[in-house]
């Protein structure tokens, strides 16, 4: 059967000390996008990573980069972030009072523009915008932190956005993100995701990446 999914590791659990020797590995073990999350200690929790990681992985893969903004007015660094090499650009509905003119500058600006939303936001918020995205990402976490259990109270939204988007825009992708593993991502393919976002279920595995990624194709 053609594959019709794609793996997005996320580098948040890489061990930075390697990271383009652990790019190289996601990439030779069929990971498609490398998936960066970008958290401002405001709108999440936590700090990790700017323009300047994005910059590095460029120079470090080919691979389509997808750039996850946890950020409050990502509409001041979207520039910054395209510069540095994104491919896609993915910005929360919670933080984004003018959502359809921050999809319409992601996409001038070259790159892809992904909307997502929280486990406790309903899927009708994102409605009037999906006209405007090329990605739908749902979360399965609450955003801040790699290793977080799935929240399977999510699945039943990622059916009801598939449903939204075979409407509205048949070919836009459900990208899930937050604890997935070999436990729980079939549950979010049958239910329309198509891209699957994973960091600790990767770099953490204890056989290694190629090891991680297998353990997550051979359930879907
Ligand atoms: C969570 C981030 C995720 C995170 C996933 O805030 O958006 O991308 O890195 O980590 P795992 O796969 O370990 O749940
Ligand atoms: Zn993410």
């Amino acid at each position: 059967m053609k594959k019709d999914y794609l793996i997005s590791p996320s580098i948040l659990s890489a061990d930075f000390t390697q990271l383009g020797d652990q790019l190289k590995l996601a990439e030779d073990a069929g990971a498609n996008w490398f998936h960066i999350d970008v958290m401002d200690g405001q709108f999440v929790p936590n700090i990790s990573m700017g323009p300047f990681i994005v910059e590095a992985c460029r120079r470090a893969t080919d691979l389509p980069l997808d750039v996850h903004l946890m950020i409050k007015d990502p509409e001041r660094y979207l520039d910054r972030f395209a510069d540095a090499g994104a491919s896609n650009l993915t910005v929360h509905i919670e933080t984004c009072p003018e959502m359809h003119q921050t999809l319409e500058k992601i996409r001038k600006l070259g790159c892809k523009a992904g909307i997502t939303l929280n486990p406790a936001t309903s899927a009708d918020k994102i409605q009037p915008f999906l006209k405007y995205a090329d990605i739908v990402l749902v979360m399965t976490v609450n955003p801040g932190f790699s290793g977080q259990s799935f929240m399977p109270e999510v699945v039943p939204k990622i059916r009801e956005v598939r449903n939204m988007l075979d409407e509205i825009k048949p070919d836009v992708l459900i990208e899930v993100d937050g604890g997935i593993n070999p436990a729980s991502i079939r549950q979010t393919y049958e239910n329309g995701a198509r891209v699957f976002v994973a960091a600790s279920s990767i770099f953490n595995h204890p056989g290694g990446i190629k090891a991680g990624i297998n353990s997550l194709i051979e359930k879907i």
